[in-house]
């Protein structure tokens, strides 16, 4: 299908009925659709936008273009969870209005003032040669999901010295007032963020640029977040543009964060090196909220721009990763799933056992939406799981103890997606002994290693017939503890 820039840039609110009926339809069909992930009824979700505790509940807003599975008008899609597990849809919230958002309202954060929800965005619009004119707005919801927009924007363009990449405010509050950062890219083609000021969230002044040590690091930081954790201030960003080094960054673009201490009155992020977030080939533009007990929750977008995928012909692409808690351990990041996500347990399953040089199929340890658990000490050689195994297909997570790395490998997963980036990701491990906790989906696969100190989020699209799960220990002895809960 090609898609013209007419079709691209159309409003939701212009679509007819036998149009949505069609795409429900062809989702409905859809082989790949998700079982307990937030993804879009129709048409391409990508980042998550505005996540905030407000009214008792957990807002959650993603990017959406509804038309089809590409990127073009985007809006605002919302749900609204009590328990970050179930998600109630309540549908398109924010909707492109106005000239300064005539292409799209583009990714923000939300923070709760006065028991309103504050909505920050981006407006994007392209003149007639196409350029691009950026600009942050403003949307307040109250608690009955009421929105009113500021018809002019809160920040238009960008500062002096910057390009039109100017885009994904993210707010929060300090002692002394409110604090924004966009994400930027300097004239010179280099990422940064940018800091704003603020007393009543309404009126900004540009601080300047949030100095840190990283002068030439990608071109541009989409999606920024600041926040504290542990006493660490963190620092995430979605830098565009990196090229890989030794096992890291081999996805078209990748997310990670600086862990460091903020100095606002010198305008500058003092920070140890980049840590990625993710070792897997499908995360992008994560964002936090505090939960009312003091967590760090993180929810990123389970895909990649500039990627196809198979969904695609369903008219649908991309969902939300499960949300994630997030602590920092000595300077080093950790994710886990949230607690709550152990209410989807249903019946379990446990195994314990050696190998030697062999491999076991496990009939209670097949299926296509469950989490496991597998506990492994390998002596020698390689041991590991091999998940949604079927006919010529297999998704393959193991620990090679000569190589010292932990190996997880799509190439046999089923529908190839973007095979150009590579179909292997590696990471470097120094022990014997190895826990995965996995989260499969229908077309998708979470793995938190060792309690979150790496994880890899992969998109997968087997066949249907593909549910078989095996243990195995390659060129000597490993010894397993499994345990599977189903999830409905
Ligand atoms: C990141 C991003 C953001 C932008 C949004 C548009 O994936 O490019 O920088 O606001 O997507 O959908």
């Amino acid at each position: 299908m090609l898609w013209t820039n007419e079709m691209r840039y159309r409003n939701y609110r212009t679509i007819t009925e036998t149009e949505e009926k069609m795409l429900l339809e062809k989702v409905e069909n859809s082989i790949w659709r998700q079982s307990f992930h937030i993804q879009p009824p129709h048409g391409l979700l990508n980042d998550p936008n505005g996540f905030t505790f407000y009214n008792g509940k957990y807002y959650l807003f993603y990017q959406w273009f509804p038309f089809g599975a590409v990127h073009g008008m985007k809006h605002w899609y919302q749900v609204e969870s009590e328990d970050l597990v179930n998600w109630k849809d309540k549908g398109a919230t924010i909707f492109p209005e106005y000239d300064h958002e005539s292409h799209g309202v583009f990714s923000g954060s939300g923070i709760v003032k006065d028991d309103l929800l504050y909505l920050f965005y981006t407006g994007n619009k392209r003149d007639e040669n196409w350029n691009r004119h950026a600009s942050q707005c403003l949307a307040v919801m109250n608690t009955e999901n009421e929105l009113s927009k500021l018809e002019e924007p809160i920040i238009s363009g960008q500062p002096n010295g910057y390009t039109d990449n100017f885009r994904d405010p993210k707010v929060w509050k300090d002692e002394d007032g409110y604090y924004m950062i966009v994400g930027a890219e300097r004239e010179n083609h280099t990422g940064c963020v940018l800091l704003y000021y603020s007393t009543d969230l309404c009126k900004w002044d540009f601080r300047g640029e949030l100095k840190t040590d990283q002068q030439q690091f990608g071109h541009m930081w989409e999606c920024p977040d600041l926040f504290q954790i542990d006493g660490e201030d963190v620092l995430l960003i979605s830098p565009q543009g990196l090229e890989p080094d030794g096992e890291h960054y081999h996805n078209v673009h990748n997310s990670g964060c600086f862990i460091g201490k903020l100095d606002l009155k010198k305008m500058r992020f003092y920070g140890g090196a980049f840590q990625e977030l993710d070792a897997g080939f499908d995360f992008y533009a994560p964002q936090t909220t505090l939960a009312p007990d003091g967590r760090r929750i993180l929810v990123g977008w389970m895909g990649l721009p500039d990627t196809t995928y198979p969904s695609d012909t369903d008219m649908w692409a991309n969902c939300l990763t499960i949300p994630r808690e997030i602590r920092i351990k000595n300077g080093k990041i950790y994710q886990n799933p949230v607690k709550e996500l152990t209410r989807k347990r249903k019946i379990m399953d446990e195994w314990q056992g050696t190998l030697n040089q062999q491999e076991v199929m496990l009939d209670q340890f097949s299926g296509k939406t469950f989490e496991l658990i597998c506990d492994i000490t390998v002596e020698k050689g390689t041991a590991g799981v091999k998940l949604r195994v079927g006919e010529d297909e297999e998704t393959l997570l193991y620990l090679d103890t000569e190589k010292e790395k932990i190996v997880f490998d799509r190439t046999k997963s089923g529908v190839p997606v973007a095979t150009q980036y590579g179909t292997i990701r590696k990471t470097a491990y120094h022990e014997k002994a190895i826990s995965f906790q996995i989260f499969m989906d229908i077309s998708s696969v979470e793995i938190f290693i060792n309690e979150g100190e790496c994880v890899f989020t992969s998109r997968i699209f087997p066949k249907q017939g593909s549910t078989e799960t095996m243990f195995f220990a390659n060129d000597g002895m490993a010894s397993f503890a499994v345990k599977k809960w189903d999830y409905e």
